[in-house]
């Protein structure tokens, strides 16, 4: 039996390091990435507090018939492919960079997957590829509270895909 959970009251920055050696640990060894994402997504689910949908979409196809196609979350279902460039998910796989959303009714093209979700930070996994750094998979946080996130989180969850580049 596996029993993680961070301590009450503790940092964000404190609560993302012990997420971190969590992660580590439950996927030290694996290489199915299915596995590894369904683990992290629970892990996501358990650790950080005040959000309603946490997981992965996966970049599947090559060039520009690439897509974000769903993976392993927490929350409710979900829509099942996104475009890149379409919504926070499509923004961050498609520039390589984090979006942090305080407000998502005011995201061009935002996607309401859950009619609750107020902010949205979404992370690229990125690995190192023939053309330089790829994109194949971001990792989505949602919130039903405004402004949920901030730089801590965007720093943890950043740590976090650099870690997963090569289990996933
Ligand atoms: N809101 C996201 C879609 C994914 S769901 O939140 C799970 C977006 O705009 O990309």
């Amino acid at each position: 039996m596996y029993d993680f959970a961070p301590p009450d009251g503790c940092s964000p920055e404190e609560r993302y390091a012990l997420l971190n050696e969590a992660v580590a640990a439950i996927t030290h060894g694996e290489d199915d990435a299915i596995a590894n994402m369904a683990n992290i997504a629970a892990l996501l689910g358990e650790f950080i507090p005040d959000t309603n949908w946490v997981g992965f979409y996966r970049v599947i196809g090559e060039g520009d018939s690439r897509e974000l196609v769903l993976g392993p979350f927490v929350g409710r279902p979900a829509c099942i492919r996104i475009p890149f460039g379409v919504g926070v998910c499509g923004a961050a796989a498609q520039s390589g960079a984090a979006q942090l959303v305080e407000d998502v009714h005011a995201f061009p093209g935002h996607i309401a997957c859950d009619a609750n979700s107020r902010s949205e930070l979404v992370v690229p996994v990125l690995r190192a590829g023939q053309n330089g750094d790829e994109v194949v998979a971001v990792i989505d946080l949602d919130s039903p509270s405004p402004a949920r996130f901030g730089p801590a989180d965007q720093a943890g969850v950043e740590a976090l895909a650099a870690l997963l580049s090569d289990r996933i």
